[in-house]
């Protein structure tokens, strides 16, 4: 039963919001851009793609302990929450989590509209009976709940570790929103990338498919076709980093030679080998994930890892 309501939807028109992070982004020393603005469709489709690399283990291992824990999710949550899921795209996950834990009722929230209710419309298929009620919106910003699940207990579900797309007080700032909007008595089950090697983390996000680098570069595609850039796609190099201090994996823009361009009519120069960067993907120890949860108002309660410790499911409660 999929219950959709246009009014959520964002508009077509050049999101002013899109605009004023990237003219921010690029005027900066050294330019960064949020990592939000990968998703449109084609963003979208491309991190799908990104999910099946044999390079890319996150996916396949949290969608593994999904799988095999089944039963002991559903020990520890019991059956008849509302699942909250932060970022849902078009998770091939979350059948495995609704399965376990018998819920009440199912409400994803994703940045891109069209990909959100292609995915909704597939669960609701999938799971004939249960209330399936999208909200497009970032979760990053205010978020109003659908008042259909109003009394109901909520489990949140934030897989993917994309928690490590933030900044760590971001990160905190996030969590203690989750709370906040999921109320006392909630739960959260949270994906965490660990920290590993780091040739097969800089692999897994530099393929040798060159999926990851055409993730990248369709940001300066996005920004051309949405605000009226001129950025030579043949000017920049997709880069991903280990940056050992910050305990992140960065993908960065490389200029290929200098480089002067336009954006929404302001002009933007960069030298050869200047970069924009566009993401970081932070990876934890066991216990900065902990620390992370607790200091964001989170009590951890269980943890699930594979075999060779490269990803972490925790629950937490409130
Ligand atoms: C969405 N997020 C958790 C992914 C990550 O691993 O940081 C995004 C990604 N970027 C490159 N590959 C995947």
């Amino acid at each position: 039963m999929l219950l959709t309501e246009d009014a959520m939807l964002p508009p077509r028109a050049p999101d002013p919001a899109f605009r004023r992070d990237i003219i921010e982004g690029l005027s900066r020393h050294p330019k960064a851009t949020p990592p939000i603005w990968f998703y449109d469709r084609r963003g979208s489709e491309l991190f799908e793609a990104i999910t099946d690399l044999p390079e890319y283990y996150p996916t396949r291992t949290e969608t593994a302990l999904l799988e095999r824990h089944g039963p002991d999710f559903a020990a520890a949550v019991g059956a008849g929450r509302a699942v909250v899921e932060f970022g849902a795209g078009s998770s091939r996950k979350t059948p495995h989590l609704l399965r376990a834990v018998d819920p009440a009722a199912y409400v994803p929230i994703d940045i891109s509209g069209d990909f959100l209710r292609a995915a909704s419309a597939e669960l609701a298929s999938a799971f004939p009976g249960l209330p399936v009620l999208p909200v497009v919106g970032d979760f990053n910003g205010p978020l109003t709940l659908p008042a259909a699940i109003d009394g109901l207990p909520r489990l949140g579900f934030f897989p993917g570790s994309t928690i490590g797309n933030m900044e760590p007080d971001a990160a905190v700032d996030l969590l203690r929103a989750m709370h906040r909007l999921l109320g006392e008595g909630s739960m959260l089950l949270i994906g965490m990338d660990r920290i590993k090697d780091r040739d097969r983390l800089i692999a897994a996000y530099d393929d040798a498919a060159g999926v990851t680098a055409a993730f990248n570069l369709n940001l300066i595609r996005r920004i051309n076709r949405e605000l009226e850039g001129d950025l030579p796609l043949d000017g920049f190099v997709h880069r991903a980093v280990w940056n050992d201090d910050k305990a992140r994996i960065e993908m960065h823009l490389e200029a290929v030679r200098p480089l002067h361009f336009h954006v929404a009519g302001q002009c933007f120069r960069m030298e050869r080998g200047e970069t924009i960067h566009t993401e970081s993907s932070h990876k934890y120890g066991a216990r900065d994930e902990r620390l992370l949860l607790r200091a964001g108002g989170w009590e951890p309660l269980r943890e699930w890892s594979d075999g060779d410790g490269l990803f972490s499911l925790i629950l937490a409660g409130t």
